[in-house]
């Protein structure tokens, strides 16, 4: 891989890159839409990714070209025009890095060509936006010798994506491209950062990801919507509660008070926030006792409680995983990400792999009238110089 991005470097630039460097996609196994509630998460980092070579260069500008779109050419800005430009397209999330790095005083004092080349499918909910930010963070640090942490690259990167780019998206994807470790999931809370390992033994079984090819298109704005419903809940709940997060109750307390948020809709918005923040903590504590099949069953119950209550699945989604949860051989099966189209991840026992691609393929064909793609996932390092 590294000479194929030195090659792609040198036929665009016409001259050598310097370095190569690697960010991974990341999928979540459970834990959705708590993030931004103070709750915890539980992604890996996968195999794919995205990578860059980069050369540097003496005067004030940046080329950035990526392979996946070439028709956009290569895009050339001056490192004092750091801000959003539609017409730029992908090029917002690099440069929303060097935006935020600035803004934590870290400048830049010359230029780069960067070529990048990712093979996370766009828009599948995977997060080949994040991967790119990071990415771009560990570049910056390599290039011009910057005393940052990895855990502050990807504050940055989560900047870049709410102040640049105006998602309001959480830190679990960034956390996890910048912190994956090889075979294992981080369970992440998200409200004191505080994080741990856990080695993802599946006792002969698989990760299968799904990929509706659904094109996630209003996504961005429902989810600001969904996050805004949040903290309607919570500022109700405030009005009794000493609370900071949603989050910080169980589902005991949630239910003693629910009669405090005045809308209904903010309510059982809140409610899956909560019981998801419980059944995470559940899930790993059931992947510490080898109890696979629980943690699969708290997969599903987190599925149903996206579709009913926090409704971000959609047909695409729904179908994938009711067709996925019929199948022999599969533990467990829900959407992953920020929904609304993207992807699905299922447990799947490893002899019964073939089997489900196959099946699951042909019966969301048949039903949804285009075809869905599925990978088995890897589960690879963090983000790092090649
Ligand atoms: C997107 C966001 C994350 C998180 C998930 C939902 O991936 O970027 O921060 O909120 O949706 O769990």
């Amino acid at each position: 891989m590294i000479n194929k991005l030195k090659d792609m470097f040198k036929e665009v630039y016409k001259c050598e890159a310097e370095k190569v460097f690697f960010a991974p996609g990341r999928v979540n196994l459970i834990g959705e839409h708590t993030d931004y509630n103070g709750g915890n998460v539980f992604p890996c980092a996968l195999t794919f990714g995205t990578y860059a070579s980069i050369k540097k260069r003496n005067d004030k500008t940046i080329r950035f070209y990526s392979d996946n779109f070439k028709e956009l050419g290569i895009m050339e800005i001056n490192i004092d025009e750091m801000e959003y430009n539609k017409e730029h397209d992908w090029a917002n999330y690099p440069k929303g890095v060097i935006w935020a790095f600035e803004s934590i005083g870290m400048k830049i004092d010359s230029g780069f060509d960067i070529l990048f080349y990712g093979n996370i499918p766009n828009g599948a909910g995977l997060s080949s936006s994040a991967s790119i930010e990071v990415l771009t963070g560990v570049i910056l640090k390599d290039l011009y010798n910057f005393d940052i942490s990895m855990i502050d690259i990807v504050k940055c990167s989560q900047k870049a994506e709410n102040q640049f780019v105006g998602v309001n998206c959480g830190i679990m994807d960034q956390f996890a491209i910048g912190m994956g470790k090889k075979d294992n999931a981080i369970l992440l809370d998200t409200n004191t950062l505080k994080y741990q390992y856990s080695s993802i033994k599946l006792d002969g079984a698989s990760i299968v990801i799904s990929n509706t090819n659904k094109r996630r298109g209003l996504a961005d704005s429902k989810y600001n919507e969904r996050r805004s419903e949040c903290e309607t809940a919570l500022k109700d709940l405030q009005s009794e509660l000493k609370i900071n997060a949603l989050c910080e109750i169980n589902e005991d307390v949630f239910e003693k008070n629910r009669h405090l948020i005045k809308n209904e809709v903010c309510a059982r918005r809140a409610k899956h926030a909560i019981y998801e923040n419980q059944r995470t903590l559940k899930a790993v504590k059931a992947l510490e006792n080898k109890d696979i099949k629980l943690f699969g069953e708290l997969m599903n119950k987190s599925h149903i409680s996206l579709r009913d209550d926090y409704e971000v699945t959609g047909i695409e989604l729904d179908t994938l995983v009711e067709i996925a949860w019929k199948m022999p051989g599969v533990v467990g099966s829900r959407m992953t990400g920020a929904g609304f189209g993207g992807c699905t991840v299922s447990i799947v026992k490893d002899e019964f792999v073939d089997d489900f691609i196959k099946n699951v393929g042909e019966k969301y064909n048949k039903k949804i009238g285009y075809e869905a793609v599925f990978y088995v996932a890897q589960i690879g390092d963090g983000a790092r110089k090649l």
